[in-house]
């Protein structure tokens, strides 16, 4: 008990110190508003924080600052001040502060999202992106992904001849965790049934929940050491016993290539192959296993969480389902014709839908967070050293400044306009820019587009009883990803 005492004592005294000496350093800061001693603004976030800080950034502007606990924080909420950050200061905003939720898996330094931007996370973006989201690459994998679809629909048809409402989150984020599993792997890591979770899918789950709690140790650093709400010890079970599922898999294919050579092709082999160049390489059997996991929980909970808003928007907006439809049924055929990959191009009102769902819900709402590398000038105020700064995607996305009715979902903007999500339109961002864009970009559209047409070539959809578009519920859930509070439930009729 006294060690508590002496203990609670030691971290109010520390936190006060930092909290005075923090205050030294604010010299021409964004403005924002004043906080508490102690917690500053941590109380004005709330549960909705891209919400609350959209609200804050009415009164104090485009760039504003506040104080979270002892960290200084700075918001970007317009295409102007995205646009100072991530491309003319690019350089200065770099790197990223690190959670304790993710400072808690093996080889932090390892992973692409959250490594410094050094030369080595320079060398492993440089293959990702040459090497494994080409569209040469990707198009070498698009079997592996088709038969997945085939397998979700195979499954849907099932239910829909039961007229039972199925889940769709939870049916997109398992056929999403399927789709990389399959692109890295060629394996499935999900039970393609759909009836039994698999341990796999609980793990990326419990990891995604974990990141996506409030953690006081994220706010006062001084707090670090004695992670009192215990996120980083349950955190750190689930990465442990990722990175031994994906040692399993690595090794079983280390073996298999020592034999006769079989080329799978997929994103291992292309790791294994740069593993294989020995030192001029800077990838090891042990230091891709943080990678394979970026690409895992960056990939499949936002992409899984896009399709379930797609048609959630879908189900809402009746006659944008049926023109929709009118065009997969038009440029695919009956639905006993296989939809694949080379559609995507004739399908255009499809890939508006994406980039509209994208724009009302983008599943990184604040982007991942950046920290600056030395003081910067940024519309005129400075954001010093050691500062984080988000950028508000979701609240740029919805403002009448930029977009017209922008809370209204109108896919056929996008056919009007050469807007794209590749980083250089700053008042559509859901991917990011600069130097940290998304690197998965190019595979997320293909399984997202892919997808949402398969759903859409094979069935029409229904809500279930007592419930119609203007009562569906759209409320949004904050957590690592942006959520549908309540999951979207829908009953497909095969067609
Ligand atoms: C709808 C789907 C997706 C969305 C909306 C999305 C969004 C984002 C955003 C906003 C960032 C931060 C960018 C920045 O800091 O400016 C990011 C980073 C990242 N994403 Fe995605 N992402 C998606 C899918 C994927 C997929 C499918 C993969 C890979 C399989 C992936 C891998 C990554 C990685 C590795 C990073 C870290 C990059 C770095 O820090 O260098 N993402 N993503």
């Amino acid at each position: 008990m006294d060690l508590l005492i002496f203990l609670l004592l030691l971290t109010l005294f520390l936190v006060t110190t930092r909290f005075i000496l923090n205050r030294r350093v604010t010299k021409n800061l964004p403005p924002g508003p004043t906080g508490f001693p102690i917690i500053g603004n941590l109380h004005q976030l709330g549960p909705k924080p891209h919400c609350a800080l959209s609200s804050l950034a009415q009164t104090y502007g485009p760039i504003m600052s506040l104080r979270l606990g002892s960290v200084t924080v700075a918001v970007a909420s317009s295409p102007a001040a995205a646009q100072e950050i991530l491309q003319k200061n690019d350089q200065a905003f770099a790197n990223r502060p690190i959670p304790e939720s993710v400072a808690a898996q093996p080889n932090l330094g390892d992973t692409l999202a959250w490594a410094p931007a050094d030369q080595r996370w320079r060398n492993r973006r440089r293959v990702c992106a040459t090497q494994i989201f080409t569209a040469q690459r990707l198009d070498l994998l698009q079997h592996l992904r088709h038969r997945k679809v085939q397998e979700l629909v195979h499954h849907l048809r099932k239910q829909a001849s039961n007229g039972k409402a199925v889940a769709i989150g939870d049916l997109a984020f398992a056929t999403m965790l399927n789709l990389v599993s399959n692109t890295v792997f060629s394996e499935d890591l999900v039970d393609p049934e759909f009836e039994s979770a698999g341990e796999f899918k609980e793990v990326v789950w419990r990891i995604m929940e974990d990141a996506g709690r409030v953690n006081f140790s994220d706010y006062f650093p001084l707090l670090k050491p004695f992670d009192l709400q215990g996120v980083k010890r349950h955190v750190a079970v689930s990465y442990v016993r990722l990175h031994n599922i994906f040692d399993g898999l690595i090794r079983k294919r280390v073996a298999e290539r020592e034999g006769p050579r079989v080329v799978k092709g997929d994103f291992l082999d292309v790791l294994l192959d740069q593993c294989e160049q020995g030192e001029a390489s800077d990838f090891t059997v042990e230091s891709i296993k943080p990678l394979i996991l970026d690409l895992f929980i960056a990939g499949s909970d936002t992409s899984g969480s896009t399709t379930e808003w797609a048609m959630a928007e879908l189900l809402r907006n009746p006659e944008v389902m049926q023109k929709a439809r009118e065009e997969v049924i038009q440029v695919i055929g009956s639905s006993s014709v296989e939809i694949t990959e080379t559609d995507i191009p004739r399908l255009p009102y499809i890939q508006a839908i994406v980039k509209e769902t994208l724009r009302l819900h983008p599943p990184v709402p604040l982007l991942l967070p950046y920290v600056a590398g030395h003081d910067v000038e940024v519309s005129g105020y400075t954001i010093h050293k050691g500062n984080q700064v988000l950028i508000n995607a979701w609240s740029i996305g919805r403002n009448p400044q930029f977009w017209d009715e922008p809370l209204l979902f109108q896919p056929q903007r996008f056919l009007r306009s050469n807007i794209d999500f590749k980083g250089r339109d700053f008042e559509y961002l859901p991917f990011g820019g600069g130097r940290r864009i998304c690197p998965g970009l190019p595979l997320a559209i293909r399984m997202i587009t892919l997808m949402l047409a398969a759903l859409l070539h094979s069935f029409q959809w229904e809500l279930p009883q007592g419930v119609t578009p203007h009562t569906l519920d759209m409320t949004e859930q904050y957590g690592i990803t942006l959520k549908k509070l309540s999951p979207l439930s829908a009953i497909p009729i095969s067609l």
